[in-house]
């Protein structure tokens, strides 16, 4: 998938689109009968990407900024006629019979530390990172079609291969489908299939 010629802006508390939002951009592969599930949504522009191509969109974030800035930047490049921008923590607000055939999430996933900033919601996954991504992949799983795809963003600061079992643990075939190397850490998306 390809952010094309897509504008966006950022407003105040959230995520700028980086290394991590491009590597799972590149890596999500979507087809007009998808429907697309983004968790996490941040400014937006993973959604409207997605919303170009697929059938319909439901983007999340746990954040009112984020929501807001999403809503403004899909009004800026007539995408979200199909998309509907929810405010919930992870997939809670979700009606119990949605389905998608293809999820996605770039997870905060720093380890807690004693700080507590504005950001935290953008950066700490957690007590050691993962327990995030973890309570997403639980989350996920029932709203996910038969043979759909979650798609989720992991990276060396946290336990990679904790997640990787975790989500085979729970049924899904992973595969490493994208890395790239950055500053501290190295990145990779995960995808699991039903
Ligand atoms: C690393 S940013 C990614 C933003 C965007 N998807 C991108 O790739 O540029 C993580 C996003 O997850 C959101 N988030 C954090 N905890 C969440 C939760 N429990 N439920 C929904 N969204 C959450 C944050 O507000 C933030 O917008």
């Amino acid at each position: 998938m390809k952010a094309n010629d897509l504008k966006f802006e950022v407003d105040d508390g959230v995520y700028p689109p980086a290394e991590d939002t491009y590597l799972l951009l590149d890596a999500i592969e979507l087809e007009s009968a998808d429907s697309f599930l983004e968790v996490g949504c941040g400014a937006g522009l993973i959604s409207m990407a997605a919303a170009e191509v697929t059938k319909s969109v439901v983007a999340i974030d746990i954040s009112l900024n984020a929501v807001r800035n999403t809503i403004g930047n899909m009004k800026l490049n007539s995408v979200g006629e199909r998309s509907g921008v929810i405010q919930s923590d992870l997939l809670g607000a979700l009606a119990r019979d949605a389905r998608f055939s293809v999820i996605a999430f770039n997870p905060p996933y720093l380890p807690e530390d004693d700080s507590v900033t504005e950001l935290d919601h953008v950066f700490v996954g957690g007590n050691s990172g993962v327990e995030l991504t973890e309570r997403f992949i639980l989350q996920a799983i029932p709203h996910l079609e038969k043979k759909g795809r979650i798609y989720i963003v992991v990276s060396s600061l946290a336990d990679i291969e904790r997640i990787s079992d975790f989500m085979e643990s729970q049924g899904l075939k992973v595969n490493s489908i994208a890395e790239a190397a950055l500053f501290f850490e190295s990145i990779r998306v995960l995808q699991g299939s039903a």
